[in-house]
């Protein structure tokens, strides 16, 4: 095994030079009371830090860097804390999604550009996960993910409330009326009462599991609650570990390969997990240049059953699996599906991990005997409207659409669909397929979570509570129902969805894995030849670099220069 001298540290280059310029470096650390002997020789440790007053899932990680530096400091190493931008799911418009590939810029950027050896990338809430990965992933320094952790349950009048998946309920019962504004706003302060991510299956749980699956965190990690002390513990491990990563030269590089990714999806997929993952980990395989398409997600699914019986696909909360046994005792129960000599970051083999792990809760962490759900749960469809690809969490939707065939009642974009929805004259029946368009990468633009159509008034108060949707956005982790997602190519770039008008005939079948519009090839043509383009939503700034470089769903949405292989100069030489 390599084992580092402090002269083969990378920054080395910074301080331990005979010159001026590393002069200047030394000179300035003083500047920052640091005396020599508590930082020369030592691994330089950058703690990626997404800690934001506009980010609720992330208000612990100001105390949590704190505790990450200590355990830096007890192995001997040095910290520095390098704050990177905040992605918040709830205040972030028009999607956070737009920005997950300026954060991962940045966390690559961080680590190339100053004397970084190792780093400890503190996250949680969506897209955050995804984003600092890639960036460490690129970048290929020893790296560990601190995952915020989920935050406690939520509680209104006794009853167990889980974000977003509870939202969406009451929101639907109070447009029924079934509760008032006094049982409204009483939710409000119940729904969230502590640090940390979504506590219901969402795409922060999904993918905070994810990246412990792909072992990039210490073992158990993932399921701390935020409010639990074991989390401090945890991030101070972290810290001590990343020290360790640096001597011995273990890099992202020698964990993530193609097995660690299909185990990511195997425990995505077990955990009844976001649709984003879909997005993000081929995103994240690319830049590990290992292969993962839409088709891998669709295999395992049909092989993974549902084990974890958490919202929106079950009953509990991350709070009651992280009593459970949390992640270790899930991923104990798939043994057999994974690749158990791939290390981890602590260099230790997934069977290592795992042996001693066990489940004390077997109807929140089912055996695979006794699943939630027979099988993964999402689907990859294809067809005359989605030639790229669609997916949908079947999992979560009324099994009466698993094989449905309806008329289309069209939507232009979400303020068109916000503006009509309750439009008595529209057509719309239980049977009608919702059609969303102008809502995909370019068109949101960035995608945003639009997936999940409002059911219409009416029939909700007719208790309707499921209706077939289609559309080119992504959907949170925390939604539920019949929503066929991330349709590609996307309408704007003139996709298939772009040719939809109302009426038209439109079937899925989930067992068939088919998406596709009853309107002939040559009706299509005629109507393509007449089709144009929608204006951009940008013509400067970040957004115009975005929309320049931006890439399909089933391609991760990575920037094509960021996904690609290339020289990259080394910062240290100047
Ligand atoms: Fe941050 Fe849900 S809002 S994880
Ligand atoms: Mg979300």
């Amino acid at each position: 095994m390599t084992r580092l001298r402090p002269e083969d540290l990378r920054s080395h280059a910074w301080y331990g030079d005979p010159g001026v310029r590393a002069f200047g470096h030394r000179s300035r650390t003083r500047q920052m009371g640091i005396s020599a002997e508590e930082h020369l020789g030592k691994p330089v440790i950058g703690v990626i830090n997404t800690w934001s007053e506009i980010n609720p899932c992330h208000t612990h990680l100001r105390q949590r860097a704190e505790e990450v530096k200590r355990g830096v400091w007890q192995a001997g190493g040095y910290p520095v804390e390098l704050p990177a931008m905040s992605l918040s799911e709830p205040f972030q418009k028009p999607s956070t999604m737009l920005y997950r590939n300026l954060l991962a810029m940045e966390t690559e950027e961080l680590l190339r550009s100053y004397p970084i050896d190792g780093a400890v990338l503190l996250g949680g809430c969506d897209k955050t996960t995804p984003a600092l990965l890639m960036g460490a992933v690129s970048m290929d320094v020893p790296s560990v993910f601190v995952p915020a952790g989920p935050m406690l349950r939520g509680n209104w009048r006794g009853t167990v409330l889980g974000s977003g998946s509870d939202v969406w309920k009451y929101w639907a019962d109070k447009r029924a009326g079934v509760i008032g504004d006094q049982e409204w706003s009483e939710l409000e302060d119940g729904i969230a009462r502590s640090p940390g991510h979504c506590m219901t299956m969402g795409t922060a749980s999904t993918m905070t599991s994810a990246a412990e699956a792909l072992g990039m965190t210490l073992p158990g990690a993932a399921s701390i609650p935020a409010a639990d002390s074991a989390h401090a513990r945890m991030a101070a491990a972290s810290g001590r570990l990343a020290v360790d990563m640096v001597w011995n030269d273990r890099r992202p590089s020698q964990i993530l390969d193609r097995r660690a990714y299909l185990d990511a999806v195997t425990t995505v997929l077990a955990l009844g997990g976001s649709t984003n993952a879909v997005i993000h980990l081929i995103a994240m395989a690319g830049r590990s240049r290992a292969e993962l398409t839409l088709d891998d997600f669709d295999d395992l699914s049909r092989r993974v059953p549902v084990l974890a019986n958490i919202r929106p696909t079950g009953a509990y909360l991350m709070e009651d699996f992280y009593y459970a046994g949390g992640l270790r005792g899930l991923l104990a129960q798939l043994r057999d599906l994974l690749h158990l000599d791939r290390i981890n970051v602590t260099g230790r083999t997934q069977a290592e991990v795992l042996a001693d792990a066990e489940v004390y809760d077997a109807d929140v962490i089912r055996p695979l005997d006794k699943p939630v759900w027979p099988e993964g749960g999402l689907a990859v469809l294809r067809g005359n409207l989605a030639p790229a690809g669609a997916v949908v969490k079947h999992a979560a939707a009324d099994p009466r659409f698993h094989r449905h065939t309806g008329p289309a009642v069209v939507f232009d974009s979400y303020q068109d669909l916000q503006r009509r929805i309750n439009d008595e004259s529209l057509p719309i029946t239980p049977d009608t397929v919702l059609v969303l368009r102008g809502a995909g990468p370019h068109g949101g633009p960035g995608m945003p979570e639009y997936g999940m159509l409002p059911i219409p008034d009416r029939l909700l108060k007719e208790g309707v509570r499921d209706m077939l949707r289609i559309s080119d956005a992504r959907m949170s982790g925390t939604s539920y129902g019949a929503c066929v997602l991330h349709v590609s190519p996307e309408s704007h770039v003139g996709g298939p969805l772009a040719l939809v008008r109302d009426g038209d005939l439109v079937t899925l079948d989930v067992a068939e894995r088919r998406l596709s519009l009853d309107v002939s090839d040559t009706e299509l043509a005629e109507r393509r030849a007449a089709w144009t383009p929608p204006e951009p939503a940008y013509g400067r700034g970040y957004g115009a670099l975005y929309l320049s470089h931006i890439t399909q769903a089933e391609e991760g949405c990575d920037f094509d220069f960021l996904a690609r292989e290339g020289k990259v100069a080394a910062p240290e030489a100047h």
